[in-house]
């Protein structure tokens, strides 16, 4: 058997197209044009590429980019007082802070100067204690496109075994809390844990967010199992090239799963599709009016 491909790039695609129509109604409708302000510290050169991407695709949904760049060496307080003037601005409705941050900046410091109504990326404490305690909040970006695109392969996902790999704060956390809010059985897996193939052979669904290329092989896959891998890593070819893999050996994969995504074009173009819905999202609820329907299953 060889798994159903999940086109996450299409999803994505659709998402955008929700997204913009949403615009437009907020600036036919209300008058209001939402704006999202990306502030980038340094010159990390994959997180530039994000930057650009996500300035692009904030503007071809119709909404206002706001793109600020400090240098690597600037002080923290400096950071800390444009975050307060971004929290301030009644045009910003979405702040993120792209990470990781120099050395010198305590992250969580500054993530917990963003007003948490603007927090799109969903990890100021406020929000993630909103997610974990069941009330609304600004749901992180890369989980809650891995959970839209399970309930669209998968429709309610109550009682299924969910085994999430990784445990960090952006993406295993907030993924394993996401799942336990649909009701599933949730374990989460990290670098410790023992008799890890074991385990994830109880997954339906198995999420992957490890950081390790090719980790994850066909004998660690439930037969039939959905598999979402979020691993993107850089690794050289046998012809001395570069390109993209997940964390899951996706060839193997594919002849046990009854779903996977790919890397690229699985869960990668989601994130930046649901930082946008997110946006909408926080404009709708800094104006007092209702969520939108249908952006995000967050
Ligand atoms: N760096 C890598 N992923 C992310 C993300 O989702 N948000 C931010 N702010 N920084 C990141």
């Amino acid at each position: 058997m060889s798994a159903e491909i999940i086109d996450g790039k299409a999803f994505a695609a659709g998402l955008r197209g929700r997204v913009a129509e949403k615009v437009a109604e907020l600036k036919a409708g209300h008058g209001i044009t939402p704006g999202l302000a990306v502030v980038l510290v340094g010159e990390d050169p994959a997180s530039q590429v994000y930057v650009r991407n996500k300035g692009r695709q904030t503007l071809e949904a119709g909404m206002t980019s706001f793109e600020h760049r400090l240098p690597a060496d600037a002080p923290e307080a400096e950071l800390l007082d444009l975050v307060a003037r971004l929290n301030a601005d009644p045009a910003v409705h979405g702040i993120l802070v792209q990470l990781p941050l120099p050395g010198h900046m305590n992250e969580n410091l500054v993530i917990n100067a963003i007003a948490p109504e603007k927090d799109v990326d969903g990890f100021h404490v406020i929000n993630a204690g909103r997610l974990a305690t069941g009330q609304d909040a600004m749901v992180p970006c890369t989980p809650l496109g891995c959970l839209m695109l399970l309930r669209d392969r998968l429709g309610a996902l109550s009682g299924l075994n969910a085994v999430v790999i990784g445990r960090s704060n952006i993406v295993g956390k907030p993924m394993a809390q996401l799942l336990l809010r649909e009701s599933c059985t949730v374990t989460t897996a990290h670098s410790r844990t023992r008799d890890i193939a074991a385990l994830c052979r109880s997954a339906d669904i198995l999420v992957a967010a490890i950081g390790r290329p090719g980790t994850i092989t066909g004998e660690w896959i439930k037969p039939g199992a959905t598999v979402i891998d979020v691993g993107i890593n850089r690794v050289e070819t046998p012809e001395g090239k570069t390109k993209l893999v997940g964390d899951v050996d996706f060839e193997s994969a594919r002849e046990v799963a009854g779903a996977i995504t790919p890397v690229p074009g699985g869960v990668g173009p989601m994130t930046i599709a649901c930082l946008l819905a997110n946006t909408i999202t926080a404009c709708c609820r800094i104006h007092g009016l209702p969520d939108p329907e249908g952006l995000t299953a967050g």
